[in-house]
This record gives structure tokens, sequence and C-alpha cells, in this order.
């Protein structure tokens, strides 16, 4: 049976920098990746050719038999990929609430004919959308905040709040970019608890971090990778004794 999520032999290059070299990893549905190596290694050029921000040279991506090579974007986050940003990028002047709710992929009322002509259709979708929102701020320990204003919170929070406007865009595959990085140790239980739970709701994530005992404690499998290549791949148990690995974190 083919994998869920197959990437193969992707190079990107910037002028001089070889940011991806040759690089293929695949994943299971249900599977929890962590992407780990030394800053500058090409692990946001690969979230950013999987979501379609950037193009590959060459080499291909095909997740649930689809070809994503090449599709914009806004197709790719339809076919059910979400991720999050190093930056966070969450709208600071408005609410907790309203970060949410323009997460939501099913918004009928963005369609202007929808909000003429099946109005109450619209209002229902976002009276739902309305209750997951509290209902999964609620379970992020954010119930609290949810008028604060997102540029209130503290970091971690933000955090926080933006894997919850990944998870509500009801994609099966997540693509976590440095979750827990920055953050106080009681807020990183909380977010790996969430991600932990992925998997039971059907969902995959491949998650980039450098923080090692958050990998070894949410990840099935890891993929070490430097310079563009990936240099070795196992458990995260393997993947921590591996000489070359060690090298990197001791650094
Ligand atoms: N848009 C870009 N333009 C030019 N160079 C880039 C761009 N994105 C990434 N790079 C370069 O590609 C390499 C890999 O970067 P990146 O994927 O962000 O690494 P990582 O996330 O592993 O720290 C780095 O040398 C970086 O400077
Ligand atoms: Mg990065």
């Amino acid at each position: 049976m083919s994998s869920w999520l197959k990437i193969d032999n992707l190079n990107k290059h910037f002028d001089g920098v070889k940011a991806l070299v040759d690089f293929s990893c695949s994943l299971d549905k249900g599977e929890i990746l962590g992407l780990i190596g030394p800053n500058g290694a090409g692990k946001t050029t690969l979230f950013n050719v999987l979501t379609g921000f950037i193009a590959a040279d060459s080499g291909s991506v095909v997740f649930c038999d689809v070809y994503l090579h090449k599709k914009p974007a806004h197709r790719i986050a339809n076919l059910g990929v979400a991720r999050t940003f190093q930056d966070l990028r969450l709208i600071k002047q408005i609410s907790v609430l309203e970060n949410v709710l323009l997460s939501f992929r099913k918004q009928p009322g963005e369609n202007l004919a929808n909000t003429f002509f099946r109005a109450g259709r619209c209002r229902k979708v976002e009276a739902e959308n309305k209750d997951a929102a509290y209902s999964i701020l609620g379970k992020a320990g954010l119930a609290e905040k949810t008028n604060s204003l997102a540029s209130d919170l503290s970091y971690g929070q933000q955090k926080l709040l933006s894997l919850v406007c990944c998870l509500v865009s009801d994609a099966d595959l997540l693509l976590l970019d440095e979750p827990v990085a920055g953050i106080a140790p009681a807020m990183i239980e909380q977010i790996l608890s969430i991600i932990t739970d992925l998997p039971k709701q059907g969902k995959s994530v491949i998650i980039i971090e450098h923080n090692l005992e958050a990998v070894r404690q949410v990840c099935n499998r890891v993929v070490f990778m430097d310079a563009g290549e990936k240099i070795c791949e196992g458990t995260p148990q393997e993947v921590h004794n591996d000489p070359r690995v060690i090298e990197a974190y001791l650094d």
C-alpha cells in the first residue's frame, strides 16, 4: 500500500543555498513524525513546499493520491493540509475568539451570494463554528482569554492559540513549526498533550522542534536533516543515539 504522504527527491535552491537536497520521506495516517536539525537545515523550507508557499525545483509530493507539486497554497489547504508558523502570524489586534473563527475552513459567509440567499444557513454554520471555538479554547485552557486581544496573551498562550487556529481548520495533516520553542515547561506539557491526542482524531502530524525531550515524548518516528539532506531516520531513541545527531546538538 502506498504511503498517505509521500515526499520524493525534493530539491530547492535559493541562489547558492541548498535548502533541500534530494529529500525523501513518507508519513502514514495517524503518525506523528519529528523533524529535527540545526538552524538553516531546511526544515521550514520543507513545510513551505508541502503547503504550496514555495515551489520546489524538482521532486514530488503526493498526499492522499493527489500530486501537490505546483498546486497553489489555497488548493493544498482545501485538500486538508494546515500549518503553524515559527513567527505565529496571529492577528494581534483582534480577540482570541475572532482569531479562531477566522481559521475555520467552512465559512459560507465568505461568499456574498450565500449571505443574501442562504442567510439562515450562514448563521447556522457561524453558530456551530462559535460553539466549536469555545469548546476547543476551553480544552486548551484559554477559556478565560476568549475575549482578550491576542496581543494581550503571553508568548506561550499565543503559541497555544496558533495551534488551536491550526486545529479548527479541520485538516488531516498538520505541520507544526516549533510549537513549544521558547515557552515555559507547564505550557509545554499542555501543548504536547494536545498534539499527542491528534492521531485519535484521525490526524497526522509533522512537528519541527529543537526540544528533543518534547520530540521524544510525542513522536513515533524522527527524521534528522542537515544542509537540506536527510541524514538519518528512526525511532526517537535511535536518532538521539546517532553520533551525527549528538555532534550537531553538542555544537
Ligand atoms: N525565501 C528564501 N529566500 C532565500 N533563502 C532562503 C529562503 N528560505 C530559506 N532560505 C535559506 O534556506 C536555508 C534553509 O532555511 P530554513 O528552511 O528556514 O531552515 P530551518 O527551518 O531548518 O532553520 C537557510 O540557509 C535559509 O537562509
Ligand atoms: Mg525554521
